[in-house]
């Protein structure tokens, strides 16, 4: 394969300027261009910066520093890019002005040079629709602060020839990055994958459910997250977090799956988008979230037993060990006893529904989230006929412990069941319609987004038959085609096959 001997760069921003110090670092000759010679001269002096830091702080050699120095130069007119047989924009995310300079770009660069576009929301094919040559154009779409993220997109245009994302894929390996191929599609991989966590999030809190702050804190203990979906949108902002959600929904054709949220736009007019502008979900001071303080708990005598719906002998005797701490007795029966508080382990369901479904009296009745979390943050759900006595005995006892309990309003699968089987169903419906293999799709989500599995192998870990239940309780609940369960995963949980089980 054809190795790459020169990167032009079109555009110095963030992007470009990290892009040039990743392949500068590998080795490979950049020249880094911008219509404004400025950014030019500010990029390169960032990035030499960067490296004198890191070589500073022995992270890189003196023969290293000096090496990717003499690996990135200016180019002040678009003409000295003439050269280059891999050129890559990071120019203005705006379809014109992309297929204008690929159009200049290709009256100068030779016939064989690669157009390659770092846009993040607009098609590959359509930007290559105004060249003479689009099998030479394909989308390489890096991640912010591009030598740390270490993945790129590359993004297969309609057009866009086989060599070219073989020899993409090649230099960014070559640079250390993972290079994840996808078709062009709404939001290609990664953001695709990404609008299940935030926007579900964002529906729980129009339902009244809980608040950011609560969904945030359950999430992060009970799944793994390293961030909460509000911390998230208040880093990304909300207006481009928001853009980005509306764009995807348009591009599907308003497929309910990928709805954003009504709350948001007022949101947006009232100018909470985030840390950059103070306040969003949370409010900022010095840099830092002010927490809301917790309410003070009253204090609760125990004197009632508890009875508990689940058979499972291993939720019996975690539930049984946190009762005996708080000195609460677990009754055995079948049936609760007269005054007994009564526990429901829904999966998908909402509390009202198992009290219901279980004949069991609801003003002592209340759900009890034993699916994720229940040794790192525990999760009480009420119901509008639960006495408040009962959940102050049942808040009371479930903190004996010291785990933090947190009392929700109902919902059909708490929080984190109904986050996680979002983003796995999500999962796998991009398996299902070839934008990544089972594998690139789980690296993918890890490496861009942080999770701290892929989507599919949060299925496996907490099993596809669960999830299908809880998907199967979203769509009864609410009817809406939002909560289908994906054909990939329906098929896996009847043929007893991994997620992971790619198909030609
Ligand atoms: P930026 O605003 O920091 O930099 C863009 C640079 O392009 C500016 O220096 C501007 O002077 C220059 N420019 C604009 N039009 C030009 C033209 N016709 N010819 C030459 N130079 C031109 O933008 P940023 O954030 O670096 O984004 C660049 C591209 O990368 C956009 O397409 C964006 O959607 C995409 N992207 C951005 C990410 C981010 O997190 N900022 C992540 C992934 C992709």
């Amino acid at each position: 394969m054809q190795h790459f001997r020169q990167i032009g760069i079109i555009g110095s921003g963030a992007m470009g300027r990290g892009i040039a110090q990743l392949f500068a670092s590998a080795g490979v000759e950049v020249l880094l261009h911008d219509s404004r010679s400025e950014a030019i001269e500010q990029a390169l002096g960032h990035n030499r910066e960067l490296l004198e830091r890191a070589a500073a702080k022995g992270k890189l050699s003196a023969e290293a520093l000096a090496a990717s120095q003499a690996c990135m130069s200016p180019a002040y007119r678009l003409q000295d890019l003439a050269g280059c047989d891999l050129l890559i924009e990071a120019i203005v995310e705006n379809l014109e002005a992309k297929q204008a300079l690929f159009r200049e770009l290709e009256q100068l660069v030779s016939v064989d040079a690669v157009l390659a576009s770092n846009t993040s929301s607009l098609s590959i094919s359509q930007i290559a629709s105004g060249c003479r040559h689009p099998e030479r154009v394909a989308g390489f779409h890096f991640f912010n602060p591009v030598p740390l993220m270490k993945i790129v997109e590359v993004v297969r245009g309609e057009r866009t020839a086989p060599q070219v994302v073989e020899r993409l894929s090649a230099l960014a390996e070559q640079a250390g990055h993972f290079a994840a191929v996808t078709p062009d599609s709404p939001g290609f991989l990664v953001n695709h994958a990404g609008r299940a966590f935030g926007p579900e999030a964002l529906r729980i809190l129009g339902e009244g459910i809980a608040s950011a702050e609560q969904i945030d804190r359950i999430l992060k203990d009970s799944l793994g997250f390293r961030m909460g979906p509000f911390e998230l949108f208040d880093l990304v902002g909300l207006d481009i977090a928001h853009a980005v959600m509306e764009s995807i929904h348009q591009q599907f054709y308003q497929d309910p799956r990928y709805t954003p949220s009504a709350l948001v736009p007022p949101r947006l007019a009232g100018g909470l988008l985030g840390r950059k502008s103070g306040e969003g979900f949370y409010r900022y001071a010095d840099g830092k979230a002010v927490l809301s303080e917790p309410l003070p708990m009253p204090a609760a005598t125990i004197d009632r037993p508890f009875w508990l719906d689940s058979r499972d002998p291993a939720v019996r005797e975690k539930v049984a060990a946190v009762l005996a701490v708080a000195g609460a007795e677990l009754e055995q029966g079948t049936r609760p006893g007269p005054t007994a508080i009564c526990l429901v382990t829904p999966l998908g369901e909402d509390a009202s529904s198992a009290i219901a479904t279980q004949q069991l009296p609801p003003e002592r009745s209340l759900a009890l989230e034993t699916f994720a979390g229940f040794e790192t943050r525990r999760v009480l759900m009420r119901q509008p006929a639960l006495d408040p006595a009962v959940l102050a005995q049942a808040r009371q006892v479930f903190t004996a412990d010291c785990v933090p309990v947190e009392v929700i309003n109902d919902s059909p699968g708490f929080i984190a069941q109904r986050v996680l089987a979002g983003i796995v169903n999500l999962g796998c419906e991009i398996a299902q319609r070839r934008i990544a293999t089972p594998a690139t799709l789980d690296r993918a989500v890890q490496l861009a987004l942080g999770y701290p599995l892929g989507p599919l192998a949060f299925g496996e870990r907490f099993g596809a038959a669960r999830i299908q239940q809880i998907l199967n309780a979203l769509h009864d609940l609410f009817q809406e085609p939002r909560y289908r369960v994906s054909p990939w995963l329906r098929r896996r949980v009847q043929l007893g096959l991994s997620l992971t089980t790619p198909e030609e």
